[in-house]
């Protein structure tokens, strides 16, 4: 977590209202394998980060209540009554979308103000929504004495997303965020929402992130068409989702879907199993075999998901032609954002330098290195 960060939104809060804020973080994620399997009742393996968002928030007893996204210098005012989402893409529908659903669920909330930070770059694959919803319902509870539990939080958040972002999300983000451990990755499960912790400690090896600076941009509805070919597909199985289908039961449907669809709910099945499969290998200590799913797992959302980009494909080429990095995929939900790469820690530093300028060689534009540390999930800033 960043002091400066927590810092920063306290000082601008206090000069603003005058008052002592509640202080929040809220973490990013990483998933390490598992991805497009959350909204298919399926298995993920993510961990919260030490980067996310900081938030100061405090009640109010004016008629109105503000946000302040410190980041963009962007304020909103809005009145609690009769919200309703604001423009496609802006973030004021992260903050909006919480306060709606809390207030859907009759919680009944006074006015508050909110000032807020993050340092993970929106649209990086890092989840910086998730943490940032989450800060907002964590922060309310506390001032406004809900009681809410941490999973009614995160599915508070999973529904300010779907119904003010747009984007038809699964739990994986939300739960990273709030429920993360330090030095740890949580194996969830995304029917039961409920996860097992695996210490990561690779030893001689590292998790490294590369950002394409590609933004991907959820809301348009590539994510959510992908959604809806899975849906469809299980009804046509006649299962409840994706992870209760086998390789063999979707066979029975080669003449009876596209090709396309096809290959990205076969894509499903196997990520699905690829995860319990890294799970094992992590229990074994065995990095080979760990770092050929994850290379597995990018072929799969290339070719068959399609939901890669160029830049994320070459990212990961230049990944395979390094005999130290062990495994390398596209992280989130693709089209751009970040790859993560297993990889040999003495030979991070060098593999970061000659993929950089690689990338600028063949772009003309700059990637960006990330190393993170596993951290706790959201949580009061004492
Ligand atoms: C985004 C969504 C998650 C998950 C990933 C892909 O991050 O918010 O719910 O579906 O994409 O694994």
């Amino acid at each position: 977590m960043s002091d400066k960060l927590i810092n920063d939104v306290k000082e601008v809060f206090i000069n603003n209202y005058k008052t002592k804020p509640l202080l929040i973080f809220s973490p990013g994620r990483i998933n390490i394998i598992g991805e497009h399997t959350d909204y298919n009742d399926g298995y993920v393996f993510p961990a919260a980060v030490d980067k996310g968002i900081a938030a100061a928030i405090q009640k109010t007893d004016a008629n109105i209540s503000s946000a302040f996204a410190l980041d963009m210098d962007s304020k909103l005012e809005f009145d609690l009554d009769g919200l309703k989402p604001s423009t496609e893409g802006s973030w004021e529908n992260y903050i909006l979308g919480v306060v709606a659903e809390i207030q859907n669920q009759n919680n009944v909330i006074g006015n508050f103000n909110i000032v807020f930070k993050g340092n993970i770059p929106s649209g990086a694959g890092m989840s910086s929504s998730a943490a940032l919803e989450n800060s907002v319902v964590f922060g309310l509870n506390e001032l406004f004495n809900l009681g809410l539990t941490k999973h009614e939080m995160i599915l508070i958040s999973q529904k300010a997303e779907h119904n003010y972002v747009g984007v038809k999300c699964g739990i994986m983000d939300q739960y990273a965020s709030m429920f993360g451990i330090e030095n740890n990755a949580l194996h969830l499960d995304c029917r039961s929402i409920s996860s097992k912790p695996y210490e990561i400690n690779f030893e001689n090896h590292q998790l490294m992130l590369i950002n394409t600076n590609v933004k991907h941009s959820l809301s348009d509805s590539a994510y959510n068409d992908r959604r809806s070919v899975c849906e469809n597909i299980s009804e046509l199985l006649g299962v409840k989702a994706l992870r209760d289908a086998t390789e063999k039961n979707l066979e029975t449907l080669v003449d009876k879907v596209t090709p396309a669809n096809y290959q990205k709910a076969l894509y499903v099945i196997q990520e699905n199993k690829r995860t319990l499969d890294a799970i094992d290998a992590i229990q074994k200590n065995d990095l080979k075999a760990l770092g050929k799913l994850i290379y597995q797992s990018h072929e799969g959302l290339s070719t068959q998901y399609k939901v890669s980009c160029d830049e994320l494909d070459f990212l990961v080429a230049q990944a395979r032609n390094n005999d130290f990095v062990l495994g390398a995929r596209l992280m989130g939900g693709g089209f751009g954002g970040c790859t993560i790469n297993l990889i040999q820690k003495d030979k991070a530093k060098a593999f970061a330098k000659t993929v950089s300028l690689a990338y600028k060689t063949k772009f003309d534009k700059d990637c960006s290195v990330y190393f993170i540390k596993l951290s706790g999930g959201t949580h009061l800033v004492k």
